[in-house]
């Protein structure tokens, strides 16, 4: 037993060293990136599949006089101060484009000031754009007229703000219900679609209640019911949760991911919260003084920061939670196929001194782990089936599993653990090594944490 603990922890050496090669990589790519950067950043990362619901190209928002000369100008590239100083304007978004696909969750980070705000109401033209195109399902928002605009603002989006601006003197099921009333929908049927809303969020039994009786937490499930009601195809949402204290926060973050799961909205959520970013977003991008100078899956942005700043501004993340198990698992030495019988596949497991192999037919799907031990009884049974040299109960993760999730696995099995792919195929395979490696630096960052937290407490 002790021989064997030690014994893993020598494999903790060698798997820290991997990581550490890993992390090298990665500043190298990181560095690369920074020198490819002289071209404002174009959204490349959205998946070919899909329809795209919401298009931005190019947008600029400068607030001030005479601001359509700067853009096409010299002064277009100078940075923010610059041109505050030599034209009084604010460059507030600049030049930026990417696209949200349905059902996605996209979220837009970024320091107070660097322009979040101002872009997301673009999208609604609820602030004018100075130069750019909007399209939503392929429409150019900004030729829209009123009428037009307005549909787009009561049916197909809804807005979620910072301070959701609730109706004082209207209970909870009209303030959810308002939407539905300004389209026009009569009483008889409004009502019992704000119920459902409401159940959604979790307040039922608060439907007669005014705002005020309602903790801040609530507030915002109302808010949150009252975008949901109109059932908007895309749901825009500015800091939404950011009033909240942390515990009610992951609560209300909990239920939003719970509703996207049942409804597919496609959602433009701001934050300047990492962790929220990161638990939240199937994309995330990166503003930095008006403009986004990253797009990228939460895994893309925390392995691969494309400069200084965003790698500034993740390092505050734990690996454990955002790594999934396809970033660190490895290729298996060898593999053991159903139609070797068991001397055979004894022999390839002893040549290539390991004490167990995983099990696959010919199209690359995992029957399962077998181990030398297991080969030996079977020889001597005289047996021909390798399927019966199989071990009961192997635990198995999917490509997606955050590495945090994998966590108990590793005290619950001798063997690595093999990641399947959703047709049962064998994705590759995770040493119980790496992951103690992950729950050591997961330990260290929770540590850190704590120290900072009782430093702040102070
Ligand atoms: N109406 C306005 N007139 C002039 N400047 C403005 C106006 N609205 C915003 N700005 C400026 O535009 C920039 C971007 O502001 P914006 O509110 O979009 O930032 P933000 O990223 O949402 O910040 P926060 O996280 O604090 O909400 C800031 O420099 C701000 O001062
Ligand atoms: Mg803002």
């Amino acid at each position: 037993m002790k021989d064997n603990a030690v014994s893993q922890w020598g494999k903790v050496g060698v798997e820290l060293s991997k990581l550490l090669k890993i992390l090298t990589l990665n500043v190298a790519q990181a560095t690369h990136n920074l020198a490819r950067r002289k071209d404002p950043i174009k959204d490349k990362t959205v998946s070919a599949k899909g329809k795209v619901r919401v298009e931005v190209h190019g947008l600029w928002k400068i607030f001030g006089s005479g601001t359509e000369q700067i853009i096409g100008s010299e002064l277009q590239s100078e940075s923010k101060e610059t041109i505050l100083e030599k034209t009084g304007c604010v460059v507030a978004v600049r030049g930026v484009s990417f696209k949200v696909k349905q059902g996605e969750f996209f979220v837009i980070m970024g320091l107070s000031g660097s322009g979040k705000s101002t872009l997301i109401r673009m999208l609604l033209r609820l602030i004018e754009p100075t130069a750019g195109e909007i399209l939503i399902d392929g429409e150019d928002v900004c030729s829209y007229n009123e009428r037009q605009l307005t549909k787009l603002r009561r049916h197909t989006t809804s807005m979620v703000f910072q301070h959701f601006g609730l109706l004082p003197h209207r209970n909870v099921i009209d303030n959810v219900a308002y939407g539905l009333k300004v389209r026009g929908v009569a009483k008889k049927k409004r009502y019992p679609s704000a119920q459902k809303v409401i159940e959604t969020v979790g307040l039922k039994g608060w439907e007669s209640y005014l705002p005020y009786a309602l903790s801040g937490g609530m507030q915002q499930r109302v808010g949150l019911a009252r975008a949901l009601a109109t059932d908007p195809e895309i749901l825009l949402m500015d800091e939404p949760f950011s009033g909240l204290d942390p515990l009610i926060r992951r609560e209300m973050q909990d239920e939003l991911l719970d509703i996207q799961e049942k409804v597919k909205k496609t959602i433009i959520f701001v934050t300047h919260d990492l962790h929220e970013a990161l638990k939240l977003g199937n994309r995330i991008a990166i503003m930095r003084d008006g403009g986004i100078i990253q797009i990228g899956t939460p895994e893309e942005v925390i392995t691969a920061p494309i400069d200084a700043y965003v790698r500034e501004f993740v390092k505050d993340a734990t690996p454990a939670r955002v790594l999934t198990a396809r970033n660190i698992m490895e290729q298996p030495h060898i593999l053991l196929y159903d139609w070797q019988g068991p001397g055979a596949a004894l022999y390839i497991l002893t040549t290539a001194k390991l004490d167990n192999a995983f099990l696959v037919n010919r199209a690359g799907k995992l029957l399962g782990l077998v181990t030398a031990e297991r080969l030996k009884e079977l020889i001597q049974k005289n047996s021909t089936e390798i399927a019966d040299a199989l071990e009961p109960d192997l635990p198995t993760c999917t490509p997606d599993t955050v590495v945090e999730d994998l966590f108990p696995l590793a005290a619950s099995t001798l063997y690595p653990v093999p990641v399947v792919d959703d047709q049962g195929k064998l994705n590759g395979e995770i040493h119980t090594s790496t992951i103690l490696v992950s729950m050591i630096q997961a330990k260290e960052a929770e540590e850190e944490e704590a120290v900072k937290e009782k430093e702040i407490a102070a």
